[in-house]
C-alpha cells in the first residue's frame, strides 16, 4: 500500500509510468502493529545513520558480533533475520518473550521510535549470520544425530541446515548454541508465547534436552555450552559507609541555557586520595577504598570474584566485587575513553573497558558491568569477559541500600545521599530540555528549588536486588518502566564515542572547549527502573521526569 501524498508527489515528478520507482512506504500503527513496506534501497543516507548507530550499540553491549565469541552467551547474533520477524520480535521482548534473558530487552524496545526500529531492522536483514563451526563439532556424533532429526523434524521449515529462505522461519545456522538451547525451552515450557510461537511448541516438545544439544550441533557448528552457576555478592544487609556523600557525575560542560543542568549544580567533586603504595584510592567522598590499578586480565566473572577473594593491598584482605552503584559513583561523566579519572585508576584501557559489578539479579547468568568508555550500565553474560577492580569499606559497609522516609507531603527523602525526591512522576513524557525546564518549574510540599536528577542521583534510588520495577515501590509507588527516566548529565562522547578522535581529558580543555551549547551530536544519559541500566539517548527523545532537590 502507499499513501496518496507519495503517490502524488510521484505523480507531480512523472514517476508514476514506471511503478518499480515508487517508493514503498511502511504503516505505523505503533510498536504492536507495524508493516515494513521498504527495503534497503528505500532508506535515506540519514536512516541508514541511524540505523547504525543504534546496532553499533547492540555490540557494544551484549550482542556478537562482538570482540569475543563466547557460546555460553544467552544474547543472540541479530544478522540475517527477515526485518518483519526481526521487528516483531523486538517489540514482543516487552512482555511475550520470558525466555532467556528478555529482561534485558525490555527498556530497549522503548528506546527507539518504530521507524527507527524498522530501519535498524532492515539494514541488519542485508547482513548474514556468521557461520564459525568448530572441527571436532563437525566430526563429532552429536553432529551427524542432529542432521537426522533436523532434517526429519526442522527443515521444512528453517530450511537446511538452518539457511532459512523464508521470512516466518528465524535463521538457526551460526546463531549461538546456548542461545537456541535457551530458546527450544522456553517454547517447551511456555515461556516463549508471542506471536507464532505456538507453532514451535509441538517441535520442541518432540525431543529431549539431549536432542536440542544434536541439533544444536548440526546448525550452529558448536556445542552448546551450559553456565556455571554460582552465587555471587548481593549487597543486600550491607550499611552504608559511616560518613558517606554522593559524589558529582564530573560533568563540568555546558549544554544548554536551561538552568540546573548537570554541570550547573556541584556538591561533592570527584575527590581521591592515593595510599602510600600508590595501590589503593580511597574515594573521599563514598569512604570506599578502590584497588588503584585494575586486573589487567580479562576475566569471567566468576574468575574475577576469586579475584578478588585472593587479593591482599596494603595489608587489607577484604577486598570484593564491587556493586553496581559502588562502581558507578567513581564515573567521571566529564571524560569519555575513559569516563574515569586516569591518575586515581590505572589501567583503563581507552576502548573496552568493562569492568564487572554484581549480577543481574533476576538472571544469574548475567552479571552487571559499566562500560568505562563513557560508563555505561550494562548487563551482560558472566562467561564473557572483562576487567576487575575490587573495592573494600570499613566495617563490611557497601554503597547499595538506601534509607528512606516517606514525608507525609508527595515526597520521600533518602538519607545515605541526602536527597529529597518527587514521590509520584507526573506520567508525561518529554524531551531533555523540557524535562529540565519542568523540574525547574515545579512546586512541591513547599519546595520550588527542584531539579532533574544527575545520573548518578538517578541511579541511586535503583533497586538492583528487583526487577520491574527495580526501584523500592513502598516508596515510589507505580513507577513506569517501560520508558526510561531523563537525567541532567549530558553524554559527552554522544554517539560518536569511539569514532571521534580521543578528546582532550576535561583538566586539558579551555573554557571554550567547555562550552558544547551549540554541539548537536550529543545525547543524555537516561536510565531505567525495569532492571536499572541506563543509556546515552537522544536529547529530543521523550522520557518521563523525576525531580529531586538538595535539602
Ligand atoms: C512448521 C514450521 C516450523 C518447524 C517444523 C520448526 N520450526 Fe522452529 N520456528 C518456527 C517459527 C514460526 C518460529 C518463530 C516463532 C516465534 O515467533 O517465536 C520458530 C522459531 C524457532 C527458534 C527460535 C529462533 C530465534 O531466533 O529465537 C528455534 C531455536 C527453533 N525454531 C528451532 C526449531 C527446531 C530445532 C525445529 C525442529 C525440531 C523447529 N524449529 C521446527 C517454525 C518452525
Amino acid at each position: 500500500m502507499k499513501s496518496l501524498t507519495l503517490l502524488s508527489l510521484s505523480i507531480a515528478s512523472g514517476l508514476l509510468s514506471s511503478p518499480a520507482l515508487l517508493a514503498a512506504e511502511d504503516i505505523d500503527n505503533g510498536y504492536e502493529d507495524y508493516t515494513i513496506n521498504r527495503t534497503i534501497a528505500d532508506l535515506t543516507a540519514e536512516e541508514k545513520q541511524i540505523a547504525n548507530r543504534i546496532i553499533f550499540g547492540c555490540y557494544l553491549g551484549c550482542h556478537r558480533p562482538a570482540k569475543e565469541e563466547v557460546p555460553e552467551t544467552l544474547s543472540p547474533k541479530i544478522e540475517g533475520f527477515d526485518p518483519q520477524y526481526f521487528f516483531d520480535q523486538w517489540v514482543d521482548m516487552d512482555n511475550e518473550r520470558h525466555s532467556g534473558i528478555a529482561s534485558q530487552m525490555k527498556e530497549i524496545v522503548y528506546a527507539n521510535s518504530p521507524r527507527d526500529m524498522a530501519n535498524t531492522a532492515i539494514v541488519l536483514s542485508t547482513r548474514t549470520m556468521k557461520y564459525n563451526p568448530m572441527d571436532h563439532v563437525l566430526e563429532s556424533e552429536a553432529f551427524q544425530r542432529g542432521k537426522e532429526k533436523y532434517d526429519q523434524s526442522c527443515k521444512m521449515c528453517h530450511g537446511d541446515q538452518g539457511a532459512s529462505t523464508q521470512a516466518a522461519y528465524p535463521p538457526l545456522k551460526g546463531q549461538m548454541p546456548t542461545y537456541l538451547f535457551e530458546q527450544m525451552n522456553s517454547y517447551r515450557d511456555g515461556k516463549r508465547i508471542n506471536r507464532n510461537a505456538p507453532m514451535m511448541v509441538p517441535f520442541a516438545k518432540m525431543y529431549s534436552e539431549d536432542d536440542y544439544k544434536d541439533i544444536i550441533a548440526y546448525v550452529t557448528g558448536q556445542e552448546v555450552k551450559l553456565i556455571e552457576r554460582r552465587e555471587f555478592i548481593t549487597g543486600i544487609g550491607m550499611p552504608a559507609p559511616e560518613g558517606f556523600k554522593l559524589p558529582d557525575t564530573g560533568q563540568i560542560q555546558q549544554f544548554t541555557d536551561i538552568p540546573n543542568e548537570d554541570s550547573d549544580n556541584p556538591q561533592n567533586p570527584l575527590s581521591y586520595t592515593i595510599s602510600k603504595s600508590g595501590k589503593v584510592t580511597l574515594d573521599n567522598n563514598t569512604k570506599l577504598m578502590w584497588e588503584r590499578d585494575a586486573s589487567r586480565i580479562w576475566m569471567t566473572a566468576v574468575e574475577g570474584q576469586q579475584y578478588c577473594d585472593n587479593l591482599e593491598l596494603d595489608g587489607y584482605t577484604d577486598w570484593r566485587f564491587p556493586l553496581m552503584k559502588e562502581l558507578q559513583s567513581i564515573a567521571d561523566m566529564g571524560n569519555f575513553r575513559p569516563a574515569i579519572d586516569m591518575d586515581a585508576f590505572l589501567n583503563m584501557p581507552r576502548q573496552n573497558s568493562g569492568i564487572w559489578t554484581f549480577p543481574v539479579s533476576d538472571h544469574p547468568d548475567h552479571a552487571w558491568h559499566i562500560g568505562f568508555p563513557d560508563a555505561h550500565i550494562m548487563g551482560q553474560h558472566t562467561a564473557s569477559t572483562k576487567l576487575v577492580r575490587c573495592v573494600r569499606a570499613d566495617n563490611g559497609a557497601a554503597y547499595h541500600n538506601m534509607s528512606y522516609v516517606d514525608n507525609a507531603d508527595g515526597t520521600v527523602t533518602e538519607q545515605v545521599t541526602n536527597r529529597m525526591w518527587q514521590q509520584k512522576i507526573d506520567y508525561t513524557r518529554r524531551n531533555w530540555e523540557d524535562s529540565l525546564q519542568y523540574c525547574n518549574n515545579l512546586e512541591l510540599a513547599g519546595y520550588d528549588d527542584w531539579r532533574l536528577p544527575n545520573i548518578k542521583e538517578a541511579v541511586s534510588i535503583v533497586n538492583y536486588n528487583k526487577t520491574s520495577p527495580s526501584i523500592d515501590e513502598e516508596f515510589f509507588p507505580d513507577t513506569p518502566v517501560k520508558y526510561f527516566f531523563w537525567t541532567s548529565t549530558s553524554d559527552v562522547a554522544g554517539p560518536t564515542l569511539h569514532v571521534r578522535p580521543l578528546g582532550l581529558r576535561k583538566k586539558d580543555q579551555s573554557p571554550e572547549q567547555l562550552d558544547l551549547r551549540n554541539t548537536t551530536d550529543n545525547e543524555a544519559w537516561a536510565q531505567g527502573y525495569m532492571i536499572g541500566s541506563g543509556l546515552g539517548m537522544q536529547k529530543d527523545t521523550e522520557f518521563y521526569s523525576r525531580c529531586v532537590r538538595t535539602p
